[in-house]
């Protein structure tokens, strides 16, 4: 992908124009990096996946997402929290520009995943937010974590922040429907209805719990065999 062409500045505030237009270079050589950053990491975790996969014929990730935040979120949330708009202040303060969501089949898989993606040498565990053993008032689960990545270039090495949110597929399920949920009522979303979705997160807590038992046991009965 070419970020030169993804990036379309015609519909942005005038503000940002100026900000980013200024500094168009440096903007464009930051978001490179973000870029090459999520190639990385994307990388790392379908190796795992595939070791899994030839190892214990099971593969921990059921699919991947990712994005790259676009400018004009990344003014909204400097500004939202009065931070500088600039190039530098994005890359020091903002952490979520590069984005991958890993969406695994079990909850085991998830911690797995995790630790052995810190684990490895070339990667700096920033922030863990482990919403799945503490959920969100509102239901929400999820692990959440930030790891810095050295991306070689060539004439120097440059660590870059990357934003991994890890979840099962049930996790993912309520996530989205949330997130529509949220947008359309323009974050506004009755009372009712938030306790609704909160009993939905709980039942799909249960469900989690329990297809992870199920397969535990499918596991040990073939290991009996
Ligand atoms: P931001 O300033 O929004 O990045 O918040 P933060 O830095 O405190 O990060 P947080 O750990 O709250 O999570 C950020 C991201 O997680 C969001 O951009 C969403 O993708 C996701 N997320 C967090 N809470 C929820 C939620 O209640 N519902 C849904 N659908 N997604 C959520
Ligand atoms: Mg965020």
């Amino acid at each position: 992908m070419n970020p030169m062409q993804k990036t379309d500045f015609t519909s942005a505030p005038p503000e940002m124009r100026d900000i980013f237009q200024g500094n168009i270079r440096e903007y464009f050589y930051q978001i490179q990096l973000y870029n090459a950053a999520i190639k990385e990491i994307r990388t790392k975790l379908e190796i795992l996946d595939e070791e899994f996969s030839v190892r214990y014929s099971h593969n921990p990730i059921h699919h991947m997402e990712y994005r790259l935040k676009d400018p004009k979120s990344i003014i909204e949330k400097l500004r939202r929290k009065n931070l500088p708009i600039t190039v530098e202040s994005m890359t020091k303060n903002l952490y979520d520009i590069a984005g991958v969501r890993v969406i695994c089949n079990y909850i085991e898989d998830v911690y797995r995943i995790a630790d052995l993606l810190v684990s490895q040498d070339d990667i700096t565990q920033v922030r863990l937010r482990d919403y799945i053993k503490q959920p969100k008032d509102n239901g929400y689960r999820s692990l959440h974590l930030v790891v810095s990545v050295p991306i070689f270039l060539a004439e120097k090495t440059v660590p870059v922040h990357v934003e991994i949110q890890i979840r099962t597929i049930a996790m993912d399920f309520w996530a989205s429907l949330d997130h529509q949920l949220r947008y359309k009522s323009e974050d506004h979303v009755p009372a009712g209805l938030k306790e609704r979705l909160k009993v939905c997160a709980d039942t799909i807590t249960s469900l989690d719990n329990e297809m992870q038992a199920i397969y535990k046991e499918l596991k040990e009965g073939q290991s009996n065999e």
